[in-house]
């Protein structure tokens, strides 16, 4: 195995101009997986709202939901970062609140750090979080969690005024001490001078080719996913389709009497 990944190893691949490569997961294989393909961050993210739930967003995730898979999860994992997404309505109500789930998805989890959707304003629960030893990933751009309020699943910061609110939101949450951002559907040049005005490194989803690193959503990269397809995603796999190409094979030869063949059959 080589070198465990830590978030202060991320910050040197930053230095390092090495792009840094993440991609989410959500049980022991999709986990393990993704760990022996060398992937330096494994999120557990609360898409599983929509590509294990079936939702059409994620807001319906819970706290417990969230634990449950990334516990199953950390068993596959062993040299990548394992990251932890906290799911809506769980960091907003209070700040006590906010930190006891937070903890919870360390301490129960087994996760080694958490995701945060949102800008400035939650740049004091990021200190909080970090002072008591729990490492925070921002995420900007579009929030999926906030799809009511942005009203679809649209690129942001299209404007000057809105490019430069993501910067100072971007600014003010690496201040508060966030080890990595992510950037999700925002203009290629946005992107650009944000990771270019920050010390930490930029995770980009839909976010075009000048981040630090990029990620993509397991099931999208697979082709498990097949309600839509982003502009953003690159499918590796048709996976679905060969899965079901593969069911119908093993229904039709049952059906036909093929299996079990005298090959899988105990004499
Ligand atoms: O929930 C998720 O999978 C995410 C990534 C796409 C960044 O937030």
């Amino acid at each position: 195995m080589s070198r465990k990944v830590t978030v202060p190893l991320l910050r040197e691949k930053k230095r390092k101009g090495e792009k840094i490569t993440m991609i989410t997961a959500y049980d022991y294989l999709s986990g393990k997986l993704a760990d022996e393909a060398g992937f330096d961050i494994v999120l557990v993210g609360d898409s599983l709202g929509m590509v294990i739930k079936g939702e059409s967003s994620t807001l319906s995730v819970t706290v417990e939901e969230m634990l449950y898979h990334t516990r199953i999860t950390r068993r596959g994992v062993q040299r990548a970062l394992l990251v932890a997404d906290m799911p809506f309505l769980s960091y907003q109500v209070s700040e006590a609140e906010a930190i006891r789930n937070c903890g919870r998805m360390l301490k129960e989890g087994g996760a080694e750090a958490v995701k945060l959707e949102g800008g400035a304003w939650l740049a004091p629960l990021v200190e909080r979080l970090v002072r008591a030893g729990i490492p925070v990933m921002g995420h900007l751009g579009l929030t999926p969690q906030s799809i009511h309020l942005l009203g679809g699943y649209r690129v942001q910061a299209r404007t000057e005024e809105a490019a430069q609110e993501l910067k100072r939101s971007a600014q003010a949450l690496q201040e508060a001490g966030i080890f990595a951002l992510v950037l999700e559907g925002v203009p290629a040049e946005v992107a650009r001078e944000v990771t270019e005005s920050l010390d930490i490194p930029t995770i980009g989803i839909g976010a075009g080719p000048y981040c630090d690193g990029q990620v993509l959503v397991f099931h999208d990269v697979l082709g498990l996913f097949e309600e839509f397809k982003p502009k953003f995603v690159k499918r590796y796999l048709e996976g679905a389709r060969l899965m079901r190409e593969a069911l119908i094979r093993f229904r039709e030869e049952i059906q036909q009497g093929v299996f079990p063949g005298e090959e899988h059959t105990y004499s």
